[in-house]
């Protein structure tokens, strides 16, 4: 049994506590949160934007709760812990716990900047503890199905493929920390990442990126858009943003054209995704059960048990995303493409 203690009892918090829950070899032993009122008996189910089978009652009457993250870090009963912070605590709450000998799952982004993210590899190396990002749409259904045809020849080759994810500014968070962007990099860091990391596994780290975006309320970029440059006859784009009116549903989406087949994914239709070939025939494949958030964390579960470092997510591949994001916030502020530094 993996013990688990969660710092920050959220949005996505409780829908890591219900997925915990739902693996038979893993419990939580602890939670923390600077809000008392949120550690004390039942808990309503989480509630954010993406819909995942993994939500359900938090039920805290027979756990540890902690109104200091520092005392859930330093509980001895707890192997694994779980940050799901705002982005602006990431970074020196997951360097705590490693360094206090935990294996660490913490939300992405990674940290708001390349220097928190480098210290966070760091205490990676230093301790030899396993640090996974929720990078969790590497572990979405859907997703995953479309890198496997393009890594296959199954529909012959890519030409272009667009990605979005828009919605409202997140309603729930811990004292508008989402709305102010020195504290959650606005939409391009905190919304935006899920396709620029997803589009880094599938297509490797772009040459460079040419975007354009906008500011509204946070600060930071609330709204943005890339052309992610490869130097190969392919097109790869991505929107994202969170500048929508509040009635405006959240959706994520994706088009990919390819040689012989159009897959089409939006998360607000049924069925969600849909190949449509060119012979004329279309495709709705089965897809897996299981809710994203569910996939990715049995998986780093699975990690812990083996005592094998994550391979799915690295600590590099989620720094990566932050790099290719910061380029992205570059690009919109000098209105011209910027390379991707390799290193
Ligand atoms: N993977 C995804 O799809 C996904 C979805 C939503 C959020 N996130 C990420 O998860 C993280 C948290 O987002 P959220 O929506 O749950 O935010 P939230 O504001 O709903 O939750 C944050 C919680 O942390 C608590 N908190 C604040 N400071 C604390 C401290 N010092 N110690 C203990 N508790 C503290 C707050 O009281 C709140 O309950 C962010 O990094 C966000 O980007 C990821």
């Amino acid at each position: 049994m993996i013990n688990v203690g969660i710092i920050g009892l959220g949005g996505i918090g409780k829908m890591h506590f219900g997925v915990y829950k739902k693996n038979s070899k893993s419990k939580v032993v602890a939670v923390s949160d600077v809000n008392v009122k949120k550690l004390k008996g039942l808990q309503s189910p989480a509630g954010i934007n993406i819909d995942d089978p993994s939500g359900g009652n938090v039920d805290l009457r027979d756990i540890a709760v902690y109104e200091k993250a520092d005392d859930l870090i330093n509980d001895p009963q707890v192997k694994l812990v779980d940050i799901t912070l705002p982005t602006f605590l990431h970074a020196g709450y997951a360097i705590k716990a490693l360094q206090a000998g935990k294996d660490v799952m913490c939300e992405k982004p990674m940290a708001l900047n390349l220097k928190e993210a480098d210290r966070m590899l760091e205490a990676v190396k230093k301790t030899g503890q396993k640090l996974m990002i929720g990078h969790c749409i590497r572990f979405w259904p859907e997703y995953e199905m479309l890198r496997k045809i393009v890594k296959s020849d199954r529909f012959g080759r890519l030409y272009s493929a667009t990605f979005s994810r828009i919605g409202s500014i997140p309603a729930w968070g811990w004292q508008n920390w989402f709305g102010k962007g020195k504290l959650s990099g606005g939409a391009a860091l905190d919304l935006h990442i899920h396709d620029t990391d997803f589009i880094n596994w599938c297509f490797g780290l772009p040459k460079e990126v040419s975007s354009a975006g906008m500011s509204k309320t946070s600060g930071a970029i609330d709204h943005i858009v890339t052309n992610y440059r490869y130097g190969k006859n392919v097109q790869i784009t991505a929107e994202g943003g969170w500048a929508f009116h509040p009635t405006f549903p959240f959706r994520m989406s994706f088009r990919a054209i390819f040689e012989k087949a159009t897959v089409e994914f939006n998360s607000s239709k049924k069925p969600t995704l849909v190949i449509h070939t060119a012979r004329g025939k279309r495709i709705e494949p089965k897809i897996p059960s299981g809710g994203g958030f569910q996939r990715e964390i049995d998986y780093f579960l699975g990690c812990i048990r083996k005592n094998k470092k994550p391979e799915i997510v690295t600590p590099e591949d989620a720094r990566d995303a932050v790099k290719v994001v910061m380029a992205e916030i570059e690009s919109v502020k000098k209105g011209k493409p910027v390379p991707v530094d390799k290193e």
